[in-house]
């Protein structure tokens, strides 16, 4: 891939300004062993799956199965359909998102502000992450329409299309001196396409996958969890893109954990989304016993300003017993006590 790395100064398209998202170094171990974060809350919507909501419109127009004035449906947790509904309003197609209630509620009224059609699989309120009724839904209302695409994000290989020039972005950012990816997984769009393209240039990453407990991509048990937008939920098939030989090590982290660490990042001055809350908590764990000099970059999928009435919210927090101080304390004191190297 030979693209230019750097965001012309100014453009006619949002999509334009995907990408090029900066690196911020969160703190350094005694040994001279960093973690940097890559932002992708810098992308338009907030996040990283407009890479991929792009890539798959822009296959599926490159396959002739969508056309002008076509339709694109999918299921999502929010953020791909945000992205999706930047490109369809771009293109001029009509974007129906298949959603629960379980996605943040900023995510769906952003949507909405964009012009998508929202359809809730389950329309009783209830918070219970749906993933395999949406996908079910958004596949029978694709089939047999005319110039009408389900672009199913868990089995559609633009999905890590897509995330190849996060790759590249990293390379040229750090001349090639990286030495691990952790990053969350869901459809395992983002950290596997992103694997995919770096081995071709740094051939000895090692990549660290991350899912809620109670996903089962790296194992069981089975059981809800609060972190939106990632992992694979009980009755949800694994996404055909979460390749287990571009994975070293697959790890869980629990919504308290996750969450704590949120809120511990934010006394930084940064705001992360749950998801990340996962992966920096992982990444915080290992730094201190990494060999020296080693370079960690963590994929941060999104920002926390869409997580205000649940990560930040303590009433929410607390009916669902997400609080432990002890753990908020000592996460606070472990980054703290980084920060400072
Ligand atoms: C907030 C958040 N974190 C993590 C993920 C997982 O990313 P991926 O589906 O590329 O594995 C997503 C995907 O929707 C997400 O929205």
């Amino acid at each position: 891939m030979n693209e230019a790395l750097t965001r012309p100064a100014v453009v006619s398209r949002i999509s334009d300004l995907i990408g090029y998202t900066p690196l911020f170094e969160l703190c350094r171990s005694e040994n001279g062993s960093r973690l940097l974060l890559k932002l992708e809350m810098y992308n338009p919507t907030g996040t990283a799956k407009i890479r991929m909501a792009r890539a798959m419109v822009d296959a599926a127009e490159a396959a002739g199965e969508l056309r002008p004035g076509g339709r694109i449906i999918e299921s999502t947790s929010g953020n791909t359909g945000l992205g999706l509904s930047v490109i369809a309003a771009e293109r001029g197609y009509t974007f129906t998102a298949v959603v629960d209630n379980h996605a943040c509620s900023d995510k769906l009224r952003g949507m909405k502000a964009l012009g998508t059609e929202l359809i809730y699989v389950v329309d009783d309120g209830t918070e219970e992450l749906a993933t395999a009724a949406r996908e079910e839904l958004a596949e029978d209302m694709a089939r047999g329409q005319d110039n009408t695409i389900f672009t199913e994000q868990h089995n559609n290989p633009a999905n890590g299309v897509g995330y190849f020039p996060v790759a590249h972005e990293l390379h040229q950012a750090l001349d090639g001196r990286i030495d691990i990816l952790i990053g969350a997984v869901g459809t395992g769009g983002a950290l596997c396409g992103t694997t995919r393209e770096l081995r071709k240039l740094v051939p000895g990453l090692k990549t660290v996958g991350v899912e809620p407990k109670g996903s089962v991509a790296f194992g069981g048990p089975a059981h809800d969890y609060y972190q939106s937008g990632t992992g694979t939920p009980e009755g949800a098939g694994i996404g055909a893109l979460v390749d287990f030989d571009l994975i070293d090590e697959g790890v869980k982290v629990g919504d308290v954990e996750a969450f704590a660490t949120c809120r511990a990042v934010a006394r930084t001055g940064l705001l992360i989304g749950g998801s990340a809350g996962g992966v920096v908590h992982e990444a915080l764990t290992r730094l201190p016993s990494l060999p020296p000099g080693t370079t960690m970059v963590a994929l941060v999928n999104d920002g926390g300003e869409k997580y205000m009435d649940t990560v930040f919210n303590d009433d929410w927090m607390n009916d669902r017993n997400l609080i432990d101080p002890a753990t908020e304390r000592e996460i606070d004191e472990t980054l703290t006590k980084l920060r400072e190297n």
